[in-house]
């Protein structure tokens, strides 16, 4: 890892130290056109310009992180919320699109809960479905830079596959048994292609053989990033359309319209999982 990229993360974390008082007990990055705990009690918000030093260039990802409570109540968890996130499509590296996760890790956030937009495979979903990652299949580039080369693999574990995972997929079971409005959540395996296209009938067709259930351009360096510090990461995606031969696909309006209406089960879904309740 280069100087450079250790001093932007480790001064985002000098920044944040400054401005918050206290640890924050879960962060969150928020994916394309999602918006989640909107009205968070006595927070503060700062432009990832100001917490990195640059802004996110697509639409739908505001770049801002707030950090506040979930309620009035002194002991509610202090949360932060990282609004948009840096992509490897838009020329940014590795270092740059693990920035948020970096920081949480650092600053000792010991939760983080990831979400992304994607495109469903699995032909039983449905627009607006919430997916938990189980698993995911990397096509983006090594980490050569993070690892110093090629590993070996100790022990082939899912990075995806742990008590925050579960947790989400126990919130979500209540919360469908409570709330008719609110689908039963799905689990899968996230595809990370490298954008900013979307895929070829012939790519989906690819993927759905190797077994995916969803496709996006994100989460999965973020996941890689914190794997082996004191931070926990689970990943939902928002299913924002579902690959049919017959049928247009959108773009991204198309995405960010999906994203918004889904929000608000996903929403219900972390305060759930973040209050314990
Ligand atoms: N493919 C890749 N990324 C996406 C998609 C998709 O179909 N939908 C939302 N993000």
């Amino acid at each position: 890892m280069s100087q450079t990229v250790v001093d932007r993360a480790e001064g985002a974390v000098a920044f944040l130290k400054e401005k918050v008082k206290g640890v924050p007990s879960a962060a969150i990055v928020l994916g394309s056109g999602v918006s989640v705990l909107e009205g968070l009690s006595d927070r503060s918000s700062f432009p990832f310009q100001d917490v990195f030093g640059i802004s996110p260039s697509v639409h739908g990802h505001s770049g801002a992180v707030t950090i506040g409570r979930l309620s009035d109540a002194a002991d509610a968890p202090l949360v932060a919320v990282f609004r948009g996130r840096f992509h490897l499509y838009e020329g940014h590296d590795w270092s740059v699109v693990t920035l948020a996760a970096r920081v949480v890790a650092l600053w000792g956030i010991k939760k983080l809960l990831l979400t992304n937009a994607a495109g469903g495979l699995n032909r039983d979903y449905h627009v607006g479905d919430l997916m938990v990652l189980t698993g995911y299949r990397d096509h983006l580039h090594p980490d050569f830079a993070k690892t110093g080369g090629l590993p070996a693999v100790e022990k082939p574990t899912t990075v995806c596959s742990n008590a925050l995972s579960d947790a989400l997929l126990k919130a979500g079971d209540a919360l469908a048994k409570e709330d008719s409005s609110f689908r039963p959540l799905r689990q899968g395996t996230y595809c990370a292609l490298g954008g900013p296209n979307y895929e070829t009938l012939a790519e989906i067709e690819m993927l759905r053989r190797l077994k995916g259930d969803a496709v996006g351009m994100s989460t999965v360096p973020e996941l890689l990033a914190v794997e082996g510090t004191g931070t926990m990461a689970a990943a939902i995606s928002v299913v924002t359309n579902v690959w049919r031969d017959d049928e247009p696909m959108g773009g991204h309006e198309e995405v960010l319209e999906a994203s918004k209406q889904a929000s608000r089960r996903l929403d219900q879904l972390f305060r759930k999982v973040l209050t314990g309740s």
